[in-house]
């Protein structure tokens, strides 16, 4: 299957911001002058680099003059930031954009923008299917969004979907609520070009940020009080600073020295990219949390190549081999899609069978949904029928509880250091938080802890995705 990268799309017909060039000193005094700017609504949809970037986007409103709201009905302006990954994502949005209708009519003068994947994606035919939209931009164009939304309020459709080859966003930070947890974008983009995915098309070329800005905000959310961090990335384990210098697993030890209270976690990770000397990192600095996100996809060699994962079955295997072996009580989990294009009752199979051998904490599974204009889309026939691929993926999403049940049973009787994160959903008598491995505890409150600190937890009952326990 050949390889293809994503173009530099250029919109015709509606006004193009470049991200690129300078902008003159008389103009940035303009804008960012003192003078109040109107109120925006921001939505996430998808994942969680979709959710940082919001807070970039933001921080780059605020300092424009913006202010941000929880209120669509308070606000001047309404943004989507959208996913594109399966089309029920898009669906989403779609109905989301008719029920916004009300709130236009109410008031013209309301700008409603869709920012991220599907903006990417749709580009100009965005405005010709929703009529409602003023303005659109993909995820490297955030920093243009102040002009886009004066050309949306001169009545003029506004929209950039640049994509960058060095756009990280490095010198934002990011309006972050408070909390116990935060999310650092690390690096941007994907170069693997997965044959289901519309992710390189999207987001553009990988490129990661420069690392003493990410050690910098790490020390700085540490001096705020978070006291965990979550390192994020469409493929993070490839990241790459300085020629090589500075790999991921460099980057991981050098963030653990800062605060070695601080928990730090990482996702999405490719196969190919999990390193020994990454896995040795893990394993020998306390505060590195030992939980791997890594997406499998299917157990079945020759999907995977359909797949173009550039692993196969065995190699993937010993990748689990080699995390079990170095980090024995290593926590997993992974993405798995059920009815790729051509996949057999025995590939399937051999997706079960899998599951079974690594024994996830949990999968993420998904319906294969056909992407426009992807590598599989073009070359493969999306030939499983829908009942079939709904029923294979019952038949993984059962497995998989099950072997979860069966792990988190595994740790009745034994104690963890659980991060308190605030009331469990349940009850406010009740605080939920997370071991290292990432499993959600619950347990009663003493009276004697808030959110955020670290307590010892003896577990008491399980369920396939909560452990109960008491304080001890
Ligand atoms: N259809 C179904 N699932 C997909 N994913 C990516 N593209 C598709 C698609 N076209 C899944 C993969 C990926 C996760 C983020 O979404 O499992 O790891
Ligand atoms: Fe998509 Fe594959 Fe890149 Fe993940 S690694 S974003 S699935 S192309």
């Amino acid at each position: 299957m050949s390889i293809e990268l994503p173009t530099l799309d250029i919109i015709e017909g509606s006004k193009e911001i470049a991200t690129t060039g300078e902008e003159t000193y008389a103009a940035k005094s303009k804008r960012s002058g003192e003078a109040k700017k109107g109120k925006v609504y921001i939505e996430s949809y998808g994942c969680q680099m979709n959710f940082a970037d919001s807070e970039i986007v933001a921080a780059i409103l605020k300092q424009d003059g913006y202010s941000t709201t929880d209120s669509e009905t308070d606000a001047d302006v309404i943004f989507l930031n959208t996913c594109a990954i399966r089309d029920n994502a898009e669906q989403k949005i779609h109905s989301r954009l008719q029920s916004l209708k009300a709130l236009k009519r109410k008031n013209p003068k309301l700008v409603v923008g869709v920012l991220g994947c599907m903006a990417e994606r749709m580009k100009q035919s965005l405005f010709e299917q929703e009529k409602i939209v003023d303005l659109i931009a993909g995820p490297d164009a955030y920093r243009s969004i102040p002009q886009l939304i004066e050309l949306a309020e001169s009545g003029q459709k506004a929209a950039n979907v640049f994509l960058s080859l060095e756009e990280t966003y490095a010198d934002i930070t990011p309006v972050r609520r408070e909390g116990v947890s935060a999310f650092l974008s690390i690096m941007r983009g994907c170069d693997n070009m997965c044959s289901f995915c519309v992710v390189p098309f999207t987001r553009g070329r990988e490129r990661s940020r420069p690392f003493q800005t990410i050690l910098d905000e790490i020390k700085m959310l540490s001096d705020e009080g978070f006291k965990e961090v979550t390192l994020l990335g469409q493929n993070v384990n490839s990241y790459n600073d300085e020629q090589g210098k500075v790999n991921f697993a460099e980057l991981m030890y050098r963030a653990s020295l800062i605060d070695e209270k601080m928990r730090i976690r990482f996702t999405t990770s490719h196969p190919k990219d999990i390193s020994d000397e990454l896995v040795s990192v893990i394993a020998e600095r306390p505060n590195l949390c030992k939980f791997i996100h890594l997406p499998v996809q299917s157990g079945s060699t020759r999907i995977l190549a359909l797949m173009n994962r550039n692993h196969t079955r065995e190699d993937y295997l010993k990748k689990i081999e080699m995390i079990q072996s170095k980090i024995p009580d290593c926590a997993l989990s992974t993405d798995i899609i059920a009815g790729f294009c051509t996949e057999t009752e025995e590939d399937h199979r051999e997706t079960l069978s899998l599951l079974e051998q690594v024994r996830y904490d949990y999968a993420f599974t998904f319906i294969y949904s056909e992407r426009p204009n992807t590598p599989a889309a073009k070359k493969l026939k999306d030939d499983v029928d829908n009942a079939t691929k709904q029923r294979r993926l019952q038949e993984i999403v059962t497995l998989t509880k099950r072997i979860a049940a069966e792990r988190y049973a595994e740790s009745i009787g034994k104690v963890y250091e659980i991060l308190i994160e605030g009331d469990s959903k349940r009850s406010s008598e009740m605080w939920m938080g997370r071991t290292d491995n990432n499993r959600v505890a619950v347990f009663p409150k003493t009276g004697q802890e808030k959110a955020g600190d670290f307590v010892k937890v003896r577990i008491t009952n399980a369920t396939a995705a909560t452990l109960i326990g008491e304080r001890i």
